[in-house]
């Protein structure tokens, strides 16, 4: 399969705000002080990420019981959802799904544009625009990267022209950016380096944890973070490291076979550097770091799978034949790693390649299921702050006695 790139023509009138720097982009996503469009992992400063933690923790909270389950579904009802997903998901698609029942939005969904007017030669903008007539928020997903970005800049535009205008959720663009994936990513870091003892089936361990560790700050500072896998093109990686650069003492080390497809572009290394984080890169997992094993000082793993669905006829050969066997996170590897480090995977994991084998499944530090489940509260979260009903949620709790 080849990624599709916008066609000039299509989108050409949105070049001169594709060609601006990222920090003026990010500026005109906001609404007073709150997130509008959700497009760039580069939108979730550690201050946005602790408002979006907090109201995930009460919607979470809520949820457990019936009666404050049934207050949280009259928080949205007048909100309507468009998901519009062109390319293949699974769990950003369900958890959003999920997050707008929990708060009663209703969904609706295009996930084929042939069942749209697209075959009658109507364009994605056309579409898009359409969409925002009925709906009150569009959550896309597509193979063309940018795409979403364009289209937070029509609705800007038409708001400018005082026409109606709603805000658009990138639910993963092309191998460019998947920020809701980043910010469901941070939800589970944020609360994994809490030592977050709410969790009753956690608690025990973490208070063991806690006590062994009593350096370990609470927060995602000063740690040393590893990707793995397909660095270049792996959109949650782009998002996640963004994110993580802008916390303090960080370190990022990125695993992946020395393959100009796979490894770490100078475009990110750069973002990432400029931001202050400490950027190595490895091509094992087995390798040293510092005179030490590098797995060994992994306070957290990110591993990721390879995206052969990028493949081109070029490079397709080049790339099956390269041996992953030394980023296979094996149950030996797993074994020298740190007991707190968590284990990341943003999912799918490839069955056949196996990264992530399903014998790691039962170890403590193994988190990629719970940050799937973490994916519904974390989006539930950031439709309550977009849709600016946070006052209505803590409201909604004080009544239900939850305080
Ligand atoms: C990721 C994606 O779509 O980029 N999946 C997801 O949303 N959890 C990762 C992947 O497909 O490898």
């Amino acid at each position: 399969m080849t990624t599709l790139t916008i066609d000039p023509g299509e989108f050409a009138s949105f070049q001169p705000q594709l060609d601006r720097p990222l920090d003026a982009k990010v500026r005109e996503l906001q609404h007073q002080g709150r997130l509008h469009h959700m497009i760039f992992g580069a939108q979730l400063t550690p201050e946005v990420l602790e408002k979006i933690r907090a109201i995930a923790d009460i919607i979470r909270a809520m949820a457990r019981q019936r009666k404050s389950n049934d207050r949280l579904r009259q928080l949205l009802p007048h909100k309507r959802a468009m998901l519009y997903f062109t390319q293949p998901s699974t769990r950003t698609f369900l958890s959003f799904t999920a997050a707008c029942q929990i708060l009663g939005v209703t969904c609706n969904e295009v996930r084929d544009p042939k069942s749209s007017s697209e075959v009658k030669r109507e364009s994605r903008m056309d579409s898009i625009r359409m969409f925002s007539s009925y709906f009150d928020v569009i959550i896309m997903r597509s193979e063309i990267a940018k795409f979403a970005e364009c289209c937070s800049y029509m609705m800007n535009d038409l708001e400018r022209q005082e026409m109606r205008s709603v805000p658009v959720i990138n639910a993963g663009s092309g191998s460019d950016e998947h920020p809701t994936q980043a910010l469901l990513d941070m939800y589970t870091i944020l609360r994994t380096f809490d030592f977050d003892q709410s969790d009753k089936a956690k608690s025990s361990r973490l208070t063991v944890l806690r006590e062994k560790y009593p350096d370990l700050e609470p927060s995602p500072n000063n740690k040393t973070y590893l990707f793995c896998g397909d660095i270049h093109r792996g959109r949650t990686v782009r998002s996640l490291a963004t994110v993580l650069a802008q916390y303090s003492g960080v370190k990022l080390l990125f695993a992946s076979p020395d393959h100009e497809t796979l490894r770490l572009d100078s475009d990110l290394r750069e973002r990432l550097t400029d931001a202050g984080a400490e950027v190595r890169e490895f091509n094992s997992l087995d390798e040293d770091y510092d005179g030490q094993s590098l797995i060994s000082q992994v306070d957290c793993l990110y591993t990721t799978r390879i995206q052969r669905e990028h493949n081109t006829s070029d490079d397709s050969d080049e790339l099956e034949s390269l041996d992953l066997s030394p980023f296979q996170l094996t149950p030996e590897r797993v074994a020298s790693m740190k007991e707190f480090a968590p284990i990341m995977h943003p999912f799918p994991r490839d069955s056949i390649v196996n990264e992530l084998p399903v014998e790691v499944d039962a170890d403590p530090r193994a988190m990629y299921f719970r940050q799937a489940r973490n994916g519904m509260w974390a989006r539930a979260a950031l439709l309550v702050h977009l849709f600016d009903a946070v006052d209505s949620l803590y409201m909604a709790r004080d009544e239900v006695g939850m305080r």
